[in-house]
Order: C-alpha cells, then structure tokens, then sequence
C-alpha cells in the first residue's frame, strides 16, 4: 500500500507534466521530467547535412537527446558534405546521395529534412510515403504549387509532419504570446513588424543559395516565414489579403566590380563586403573541403549578377479576424534585430530586440506595455544571445522529449502553421509581380480561419 506521502504513478506524471509545461511556457529547460531512456533509440535518418542538419539537428540533438535517438542514415547530394557530417557527429551509420535508397536501408522512424527550402517538398512527401514521420526546417517549401503536393501528402499519410518553427520557442516570445493571450491591451487590432538584417547576416543571404528565388523563395519565403508564423501565431488569426512592393537594389547587380567568390577576389582589399571563410574551421571543412562535388562556394559574391531576390520588402496584410499588419525586412542595416508593437483597444505593447548594435547593449530585453490613459509597466527579461534568442534547445527537447507534455502556448507546428506562413510570402511575391492585392485562399484549396486551428 502507498504511505500518506507517496504519490501515484499517474499523479507523478500529471505533476511532472504541469512544471514541465510551465518551465517550457518560460522557455526554461524543464528539470523535472526527462523522458526514460528506453531499451530502443528513436531511429532518426536526415537528408541535407550542411550547416543547419550538422548543428542543431546534428551535434545538438546527440548532446541533448542521445540517450533516446540514433543517426541511422545521413543523405546529402554532396556525397563529400555527407562524410564530414558523419565525422562531426561521430557517428557510425552509413552515408548516402539517394533519399530512397536511404530509407529503404536503414528504415528510420522520423526523417529530418534540413536540405535547401527548394527541395523540402521532395523529400517530405517521399518520407511519409514511405511510412516516416518528418521533421521539416522551415520555411515548409517555397511555392504554391509544391505546398499543394506536400498537403495532399499529409492527407493521405497518418504520419507525423512537425514544422520546426523555432522562433515561437524563446523567453521573450513566450512572454509576448501570455500577454497577447491575456489581452492585457484589450483586443488586438493591428500590429507594425519590422525586421533589420544588417550589413554582416543580410549580406550572408547574397552570398549562398538564397540569392536564387528557385532555391529559396526570395526572403519573403525563407526568411519572413519566421515572422510571417510569429504574427499568425501571435494573431490567433489566418491571413486572408496580402499587398506587397519590393526591390533588389543593393546588392547583386547594383555595384561596379564584382567576381566569383571572395577567397580568390582581386578586389578583396576594397571591397566592404569581402568576407574571409578561411577564418571559419567549420565552414571550411563542410564547404571548401567539398567543393569539388558540386561547385557550390559558400563565399559567393553578394554583386552577383545573376541574384534574383530582394532586398527591401513592405507586406500589409489582412487576417481573417481583420487585425492588420503593417510589416517590413531590410538586408543591409546598419544593426540588427527588430520592432514589434501590438496595437490593442486598450493600450500598446512594444518589444524591440536588438541583436548586433555598434552602441552598448543592455544585458536584459524589455516589453513596454502603456495603458490607454494610464500607466506604463516594463517587463525585464534575460538576455539570450545564443541559438535563435533560446529558441533552439527548448524545440529540441520538446519535440524529443516532451512531446506530449501540455502545449499551453500553442507552439507545436504542424503542416497547416507551415502553409500559412509559407503563403503569405508566397502572395507578397505574387503582388509584387503583379501590383495587385493576393488573397491566400486563391493558393490552395486552405480557406482561412476567423480563430487560428491549433495542431492536435
Ligand atoms: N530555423 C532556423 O532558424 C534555420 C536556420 C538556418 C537554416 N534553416 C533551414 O535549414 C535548411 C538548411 O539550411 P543550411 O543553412 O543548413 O544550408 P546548407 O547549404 O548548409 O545545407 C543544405 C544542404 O542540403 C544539401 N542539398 C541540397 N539539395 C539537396 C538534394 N536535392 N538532396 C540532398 N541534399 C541536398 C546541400 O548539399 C547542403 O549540404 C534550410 O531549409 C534553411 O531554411 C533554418
């Protein structure tokens, strides 16, 4: 029989899950619950084993979850990036160049799938049809067309597809998202985003894949659907009507010199923008290294002439439960970080988070919230620099080890949050093109929602 103290099993992991939520909901790393390591290890495959694949889902996942997942198969179409991904993961299971062939041999449980945004759709919908679940980087894919395949995917599949939205996991966005919830500032009626890449992490865009809007989307894709998730899940609303402009007048063709990559540039010593991936171990060993496979240089020229995406971008958008949001990137500012304000029927909460300044940072982010007619309140939170604002490690082990602890914030992302934020960047560059407003339900066959549908 229990003594008066004990607890039963059934309570323990009530109790466990309530402060496990609650430290998740902080976006602390809970303490209290781990998941038991069991006799077998979730059998994970990756395929797009470069930076992004190699780190958080690599190294990452191993330091954290490896007493509850193995690596049985790493797939690249760069067969060299596949071998020195095995060796920094310190893994023994074998490498690959056909997803196929992959599955068919190690037949993993859950496929990761951190290849360029492109391809995803690929792969995604070839993992469930061959039984996976899947773990997808963002942004899900990058056209209509592609996301039509990936959500008849799902539909016919009982597999799992989890959209690894990590921006809803820091501190502070946990924070934003109580008061949001709470209306502390009444009902929400519109909100003004605007996002800052600086000379340094914008640039990086025009050096690499992204700079093709066939490989990326444009940022209104692969960047913006951070944000562009951020506002549908801060809203709790679908976006119904988009109206865009942009321009690619910086970088890529607007310049007098440029040349293939940096390391062999004859204009190294003027050129501002010149960036020095020697001084990079890893980046050498993942991409110089490889090369000669595929011809891809990691230090491409931002003054390329053949870039085709922007690099200034204003969205308005209209939700389903008509908030309206005023929202902007910028590629070449002189700091970075961004602004968000929600306007609501009672007041206005404003959050900026600065990332890179030439001026002294505080060590604390601060959410003002001024009452209409009344006061103002400052939240102070921590300071995290590292891994998305903290946003990394708390996705990690929520999705490895407290899958089904309580969701009280909603952050759990599934094809249906992947899509929505995908069409928004999608209809901006629609409108852009065509100078004309886009609405998201002539995409797909999605019809947005008034109240935003939570994952299950
Ligand atoms: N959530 C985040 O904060 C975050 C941060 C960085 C990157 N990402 C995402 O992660 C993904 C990977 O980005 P990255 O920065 O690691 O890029 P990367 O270039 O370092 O890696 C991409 C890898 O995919 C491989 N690849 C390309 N096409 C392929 C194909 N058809 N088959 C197999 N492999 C293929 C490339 O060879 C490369 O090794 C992207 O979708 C990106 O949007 C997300």
């Amino acid at each position: 029989m229990d003594s008066d103290n004990s607890i039963t099993r059934r309570e323990f992991v009530a109790s466990s899950t309530k402060a496990a939520a609650g430290a998740l909901l902080l976006g602390r790393m809970p303490t209290i619950i781990s998941a038991k390591p069991s006799l077998k290890k979730k059998r994970l495959a990756m395929v797009g084993t470069g930076h992004r694949g190699t780190g958080m889902w690599g190294t990452s996942v191993l330091a954290s979850c490896g007493d509850i997942v193995e690596f049985v198969g790493l797939c690249d179409i760069n067969p060299g990036r596949a071998e020195t991904a095995k060796k920094m993961l310190s893994v023994s299971c074998p490498t690959f160049t056909n997803f196929e062939q992959m599955i068919e041999k190690t037949k993993p449980e859950t496929v990761i799938v951190t290849t360029v945004d492109g391809t995803h759709h690929t792969f995604i919908t070839k993992a469930l049809e061959m039984g996976c679940d899947v773990i997808t980087e963002k942004p899900l894919t990058t056209n209509e067309a592609k996301l039509r395949q990936i959500i008849e995917a799902q539909r016919s599949s009982k597999n799992k597809i989890i959209v690894a939205h990590n921006y809803r996991y820091p501190p502070t966005q946990a924070r934003l998202k109580e008061l949001l919830m709470q209306e502390r500032v009444g009902r929400l009626t519109s909100v003004d985003f605007h996002w800052y890449l600086d000379v340094y992490h914008g640039a990086d865009y025009f050096r690499r894949w992204h700079r093709l809007r066939e490989n990326s989307g444009t940022l209104l894709n692969h960047k913006a659907s951070h944000h562009f998730d951020l506002l549908n899940w801060w809203i709790e609303s679908e976006p119904e009507e988009v109206h865009a402009f942009g321009a690619l007048e910086f970088y890529g063709k607007n310049h007098e010199f440029r040349h293939t990559h940096c390391r062999p540039c004859p204009f190294k010593e003027k050129c501002e923008f010149f960036f020095d991936m020697t001084k990079d171990k890893r980046l050498m060993q993942l991409y110089a290294d490889n090369e000669h496979y595929d011809g891809y240089t990691r230090d491409g020229c931002v003054w390329k002439e053949d870039i085709d995406i922007f690099d200034k971008m204003a969205v308005q958008i209209r939700y389903a439960n008509k908030v309206q949001v005023s929202y902007s990137l910028t590629t070449y500012s002189p700091y970075e970080g961004f602004r968000v304000a929600f306007n609501g029927t009672k007041g206005r909460i404003d959050f900026w988070m600065h990332e890179k300044q030439p001026w002294p940072m505080e060590s604390y982010d601060e959410i003002h919230v001024t009452d209409s007619f009344g006061k103002a309140e400052f939240v102070k939170l921590p300071r995290i620099e590292a891994d998305h604002y903290g946003g990394d490690p708390v996705l990690r082990e929520t999705i490895f080890k407290h899958q089904s602890a309580p969701d009280p914030l909603k952050r759990a992302a599934n094809v249906r949050d992947g899509a929505m934020a995908v069409l928004i960047g999608v209809a901006a560059r629609n409108s852009i093109g065509s100078g004309k407003p886009v609405r998201i339900a002539e995409l797909t066959d999605l019809v947005p929602q008034a109240q935003k549908p939570y994952a299950e």
